[in-house]
């Protein structure tokens, strides 16, 4: 089946890889002509493992190609994907969905036979609608359907969570796009992931709950970890044994700086819009956005309390600057609000990302990002592990000790004992212990 992905950012480019090497032809189409020319001479515009490699085979193949030309990028295609991104609205924190409508626009414009339009962004409830009335209003006149199927996949491991996924969530009541997309996936199908039909609106839901909700489970411990610091336990041993219990299970229990990235930040503050335009406040989701932003900055104030007396003027040395390992995406990384809380406070503060600094240098000018792990330590009173790449946890501890100014250690991801920081002659501060 030829499949067209328009939009080939970390979903649609994915996406659209994985549907190649399911044996679909695709097509990958974007607005960026430097994407799509660096797409074509193998150079990835994103950081993901295994993307590279599997890109060249595809494209070797002849099942995978580039185009900036949406007309002909979609022409013979039975499902187009619009996978372009629909991020906060400046002011208001509605997703903003002018992308999706322009890209509905252009379909509409250029459609030659029947086809599927998928949405893969995520996209509020009703958004379907609205771009099927697009459509509708354009001069089409091949038959299609407009179908919503959200997308799961989390950077860093996005290729195997898109072959391997807990679910595909299918939206639409039509059975012949219903079929489409059941031959999309069949190759899943076999491997006997659950796939799921719903009403679309139901479907634009689904993505909504499912990151509010995973929103609130971190949110939730992240609370329950400074009321351990308080009262003295170890969140720790307190996410183990709430998450052993199968009602509540293991995942999304680690107490952190906060959620940040391209996706739960945006989409709960959308749900929150669609939430008070249909007079239902969701309460829950509310506490969780308030408390996860007033965190980032209290990270900020915890390691300031680590450098002790007049931290003014002192260096600290922050290990990780993307919202999560194995990604460039630096999208409402915590690290921007707590490298912004450290220089408010006169902090200087060096860094190393292994692969997120070109994206960081353009967003937090007052750091200076530096080459290598040590040099970052090099003479720092505090060296703060804000994102948990395997790079940082085999610190050698001795080698910190002469080159540092000072043997503190802030564990904001909690990858280290405590106790053996502290016999390698460190002050150990973590978070919830
Ligand atoms: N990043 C994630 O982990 C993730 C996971 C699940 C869902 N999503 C959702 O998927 C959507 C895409 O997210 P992303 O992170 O891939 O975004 P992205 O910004 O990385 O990519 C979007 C791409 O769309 C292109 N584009 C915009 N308008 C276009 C047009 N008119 N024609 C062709 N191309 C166009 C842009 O140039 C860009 O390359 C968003 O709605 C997001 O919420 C993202």
């Amino acid at each position: 089946m030829k499949i067209a992905m328009v939009g080939s950012g970390y979903v649609g480019l994915v996406s659209g890889v994985c549907f190649a090497d399911f044996g679909h032809e695709v097509v990958c189409i974007d607005k960026d002509p430097g994407k799509i020319e660096r797409l074509r001479a193998g150079v990835m515009p994103i950081y993901e493992p295994g993307l590279a490699d599997l890109v060249r085979r595809n494209t070797v193949s002849g099942r995978l190609s580039f185009t900036t030309d949406l007309a002909e990028g979609i022409a013979g295609a039975s499902a187009i994907f619009i996978a372009v991104g629909t991020p906060s609205r400046r002011g208001d924190g509605h997703a903003d969905l002018s992308f999706v409508y322009a890209v509905a626009e252009e379909i509409g414009q250029s459609l030659k036979n029947p086809a599927v339009i998928v949405t893969k962004s995520t996209v509020p409830v009703g958004t379907g609608d609205e771009v099927e009335r697009i459509l509708a209003e354009s001069p089409i006149d091949v038959r299609f359907a407009v179908a919503s199927n959200p997308e799961f996949l989390r950077e860093g491991a996005a290729i195997d969570d898109f072959k391997r996924p807990d679910r595909i969530v299918i939206g639409s009541d039509d059975e012949w796009a219903r079929s489409i997309l059941a031959e999309v996936y069949r190759p899943l199908f076999l491997n006997r992931a659950p796939i799921l039909f719903t009403a679309r609106r139901s479907a634009e839901m689904i993505k909504y709950a499912a990151n509010a909700f995973l929103a609130v489970k971190i949110t939730f411990i992240n609370e329950i970890a400074d009321l351990c610091e308080k009262v003295g336990g170890d969140v720790q041993d307190v996410a183990r044994g709430i998450g052993l219990d199968n009602r509540i299970g293991p995942k999304f229990l680690h107490a952190g700086p906060g959620y940040g990235g391209s996706c739960f930040p945006k989409d709960t503050l959308a749900l929150l819009k669609t939430g008070e335009d249909h007079d239902t406040p969701l309460r829950i989701v509310e506490a969780v956005v308030k408390v996860n932003d007033t965190r980032k900055r209290a990270m900020g104030r915890k390691v300031i309390e680590a450098l002790g007396e007049s931290p003014r003027g002192k260096r600290v040395a922050m290990l990780g600057l993307t919202f999560k390992p194995n990604t460039d995406d630096m999208r409402d990384a915590p690290s921007i609000a707590i490298a912004q809380a450290l220089s408010d406070a006169g902090v200087h503060v060096s860094a190393f990302d292994p692969e997120g600094m070109a994206g960081a240098k353009l967003l937090m000018p007052e750091v200076e990002m530096t080459t290598s792990v040590y040099e970052a330590i090099e003479g720092a009173d505090a060296v703060v592990i804000v994102t948990e790449w395997d790079a940082f946890r085999a610190l050698d501890f001795q080698r910190i000790k002469r080159i540092a100014n000072a043997p503190v250690l802030v564990d904001l991801r909690n990858i280290y004992r405590p106790d053996e920081v502290r016999a390698a002659g460190f002050a150990y501060t973590g978070v919830g212990r």
